[in-house]
C-alpha cells in the first residue's frame, strides 16, 4: 500500500511516499528556517503562507521522486494535530482536496504518532511493544507503545518541552534559532561539568519532567556574570545545560524501563537528534542490557515520512476520515 503523506504542522511543508509503513519511496522536505530565522522563532502567520506557496511544489516533486502519479497511490494521510492551526489547516484542506478529487481514503494522523512511527522506517526489525521518549519542539512524553496505535503516556513535561528549552537557551546565551543544533555543536567544546545547573524533578510524578526551572537557572547564571562582569564561557553553559536536559531524559526513561520490565526503548523528535542524548542512551542501554531505536537526524526533526509510516498502521487499525477532518491544534494521543 503506497501512501502519499503530507505534514504542515510548524515550519516545515512537507510530503513523502511510504509504501506499507516501512519503505520510504520518497520524502521532500520544505524548510522555512530561513525565514524565521530573523525574528527569533517561528511566526505563526508567516508559516501558513509559506506552507501555502509550498504545498503543491513539494507534493508535486515526492511523487515525481516515487516515479509515481497521484492515480497510483493507494491513500493520502495528513497531519491534523497538534500543531499551529493555520498551518495545520494548510495541509489538511490540501489532502482533503486530493482525497476528494482522487476518490481515494483520507487518513488524518496525529503529529506524535509520525514522530515514534519514524522509528519504524529505520529499524525494520521494530515492533511494539517498547517505550518511546518523545522529544521536540513542542512535546516530551514518555510513552509506552503498546500496540500499533495503542499508546499509554507515562509523563510529559509540566512546563517547556525540551527543544524549547534549547531554543530559549540558545536565545540567551546569542546563538539564534533554531537553538537545539546550535546548542549540541557548541557543547561539544566545552565543560559539562562546569556549572551545576539543576535537573528538575515533579515531586509526586516520578515520569513528568520539568526545564522551566532549568532554563531560569541559566538565565540567572548569566545575569550574574554580567553583573560582575564576568566573560561568559558559552561553550561551557551549553554543555552544562545539556547534561542536565541529558540527566533528566535518561533517568526518566529508565524509571519507566525498570518498573514496567520493558527492554525495548526508542526515542524521536527534532531533540532525538541531539549528538549527547543519542550517545548517553546508547551507553546505558548497552550497560542495561537494552535494545535501542533512534531515526537518523532527518526523521527526528519534523517530515512527511513519519506521518505516512504511521498513516499505514492507522489504516490497518480501520481509522479513516471523512472530508469533514478538521486541523486540531491541542490534539491528545
Ligand atoms: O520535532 P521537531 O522538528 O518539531 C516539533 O514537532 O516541535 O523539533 C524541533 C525542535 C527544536 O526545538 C530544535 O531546536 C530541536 O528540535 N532540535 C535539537 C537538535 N536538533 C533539533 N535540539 C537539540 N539538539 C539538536 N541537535
Ligand atoms: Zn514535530
Amino acid at each position: 500500500m503506497k501512501i502519499l503523506a503530507i505534514e504542515s504542522s510548524c515550519d516545515e511543508t512537507a510530503a513523502a511516499v511510504v509504501e506499507d509503513g516501512r519503505k520510504v519511496l520518497s520524502s521532500v522536505i520544505s524548510s522555512q528556517i530561513s525565514i524565521h530565522t530573523k525574528f527569533g522563532g517561528v511566526v505563526p502567520e508567516i508559516a501558513s503562507r509559506k506552507h501555502i506557496e509550498n504545498i503543491n511544489p513539494v507534493i508535486r516533486q515526492a511523487l515525481s521522486d516515487a516515479n509515481l502519479t497521484l492515480d497510483e497511490v493507494d491513500a493520502i494521510a495528513v497531519t491534523y494535530g497538534p500543531g499551529l492551526v493555520g498551518a495545520l489547516l494548510v495541509g489538511v484542506a490540501e489532502a482533503k482536496a486530493i482525497a476528494y478529487a482522487t476518490n481515494k481514503p483520507l487518513i488524518g494522523v496525529h503529529h506524535i504518532e509520525g514522530h515514534i512511527s519514524a522509528n519504524y522506517i529505520e529499524n525494520q526489525d521494530l515492533e511494539p511493544p517498547f517505550i518511546c521518549l518523545v522529544v521536540s519542539g513542542g512535546h516530551t512524553h514518555l510513552v509506552v507503545v503498546k500496540d500499533y496505535g495503542e499508546y499509554e503516556i507515562l509523563g510529559k513535561t509540566r512546563d517547556d518541552a525540551a527543544g524549547e528549552a534549547f531554543d530559549k537557551v540558545a536565545r540567551a546565551v546569542g546563538l539564534g534559532y533554531p537553538g537545539g543544533p546550535k546548542v549540541d555543536a557548541m557543547a561539544k567544546e566545552g565543560n559539562p561539568h562546569a556549572i551545576e545547573f539543576p535537573r528538575g524533578a515533579v515531586s509526586g510524578s516520578p515520569y513528568d519532567f520539568s526545564f522551566s526551572g532549568l532554563k531560569s537557572a541559566v538565565l540567572n547564571y548569566l545575569n550574574q556574570c554580567e553583573m560582575k562582569g564576568e566573560e561568559v564561557n558559552r561553550a561551557d553553559v551549553c554543555a552544562s545545560f545539556q547534561a542536565s536536559v541529558v540527566d533528566s531524559l535518561v533517568s526518566r526513561a529508565f524509571a519507566a524501563l525498570d518498573d514496567f520490565g520493558y527492554k525495548k526503548l526508542a526515542i524521536a523528535g527534532g531533540v532525538a537528534s541531539n549528538s549527547a542524548i543519542r550517545s548517553a542512551f546508547i551507553s546505558e542501554c548497552e550497560k542495561k542490557g537494552v535494545e535501542f531505536y533512534y531515526p537518523s537526524p532527518i526523521l527526528c526533526t519534523d517530515n512527511a515520512a513519519m506521518i505516512g509510516s504511521a498513516a499505514y498502521y492507522d489504516y490497518k487499525n480501520g481509522i479513516t476520515h471523512g472530508l469533514d477532518l478538521n486541523a486540531v491544534p491541542n490534539l491528545k494521543l
